[in-house]
């Protein structure tokens, strides 16, 4: 009796071990996810020629004017690029031709501030609030004396080049564009067409500028830092250089091809957060229904956009719509992460 005991009594403590067993398998190894299922090889060559094919032929919209060297852009540049965070690089189109960063760059100089003075030196001196009024506002300076804005617009923009730190002119500018280049991954230059153009023609962001430091924002010269603003503007890039740029910030500040760290990966989660309520402007909402994508547009017709932990993605195609945002690149990402699970907030739900 006292035998069979605990005859059973291990027997049963058997089953239970194993079905424990069995049981914290399955916590340590869920099913594989149905969102990183999408993104293999075939796939996502295949999504990029779709979108590609799709909107190749699509004439709305219409390139920046504001600053003459931009509308003499050939309207028909259209290439995609995404790169994945272990390095791998997918493209569709023309990813050669080189178009100017324009506002894209604010990300990267927002990413050396931070890297400079930390992560509160911007909230502190220019916010982080969508302002909801076009890039180039005066009226979102007004409201609140320069405050609750944020490094994407213009003002808040030009605030930010002018926290780069450096005793003179050509220090902070070779600083800046050395900072762009280990993001593209290769050495970048100016396209100085388009940087004399916009400087014959920054009248309003000169007064932005002044307007900053009459509210006590910029601490220098504002003329030096809107011309150190216009010229990190003008840098010429290409939709393979935006894609790794992206995929920098995708791949948690480390540049997935070149191993180089240039942002903390505790500092990604704030700037992708600027990047999703503002980086696309007065329509930045609209981008996040839609996409759920931190993302960044120039009105030289590229945008960034990244999937955190995933992907890098970049399109250039100048014409813009009415908000500033290129027309075949906002439709061509979208559709692109739509169908490879790029969408930060979609999830299944536990166990399915
Ligand atoms: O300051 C400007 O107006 C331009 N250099 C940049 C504007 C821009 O790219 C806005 N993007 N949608």
């Amino acid at each position: 009796m006292q035998y069979s005991r605990k005859f059973f009594s291990l027997f049963f403590a058997g089953i239970l071990a194993v079905a424990s067993a069995s049981c914290s398998a399955e916590n340590e190894a869920p099913a594989a996810s149905p969102v990183d299922s999408k993104l293999t090889e075939k796939n996502i060559n295949a999504e990029l020629k779709k979108a590609y094919d799709k909107y190749k032929g699509l004439k709305e919209g219409a390139n920046a004017d504001y600053i003459p060297a931009l509308d003499k852009v050939d309207s028909n540049i259209f290439g995609i690029v995404l790169v994945t965070v272990d390095g791998k690089v997918y493209s569709v189109g023309d990813i050669e031709s080189e178009v100017s960063i324009q506002s894209i760059s604010k990300v990267f100089t927002m990413a050396k501030v931070t890297e400079e003075k930390g992560i509160d030196a911007l909230p502190k001196n220019v916010g982080v609030d969508a302002t909801g009024q076009v890039f180039n506002s005066i009226y979102a300076i007004e409201q609140n004396q320069g405050h609750e804005m944020n490094p994407l617009v213009n003002a808040g923009a030009i605030t930010t080049t002018s926290m780069v730190s450096g005793k003179s002119y050509n220090e902070i500018w070779n600083k800046i564009l050395g900072y762009y280049s280990d993001f593209a991954g290769r050495e970048l230059t100016v396209l100085e067409d388009i940087y004399k153009s916009e400087a014959a023609t920054n009248q309003r962001n000169q007064a932005i500028a002044h307007l900053m430091y009459a509210y006590g924002h910029i601490e220098g010269d504002p003329l030096q830092a809107t011309d150190i603003y216009t010229r990190q503007c003008s840098v010429g890039v290409n939709a393979k250089d935006l894609g790794n740029m992206a995929a920098t910030l995708a791949n948690a500040g480390t540049n997935p091809i070149t191993g180089k760290e240039l942002v903390k990966s505790a500092d990604i989660p704030e700037i992708l957060a600027v990047m999703a309520t503002a980086g696309l402007y007065d329509d930045a909402g609209k981008w996040l229904y839609k996409t759920g994508l931190p993302a960044k547009s120039g009105v030289g017709g590229g945008i960034i956009a990244v999937s955190p932990g995933k992907f890098g993605i970049a399109a250039i195609s100048p014409p813009l719509d009415a908000a500033g945002n290129s027309v075949r690149a906002q439709k061509a990402i979208a559709d692109i992460s739509a169908a490879l699970g790029g969408n930060p907030y979609e999830a299944a739900p536990y166990g399915k």
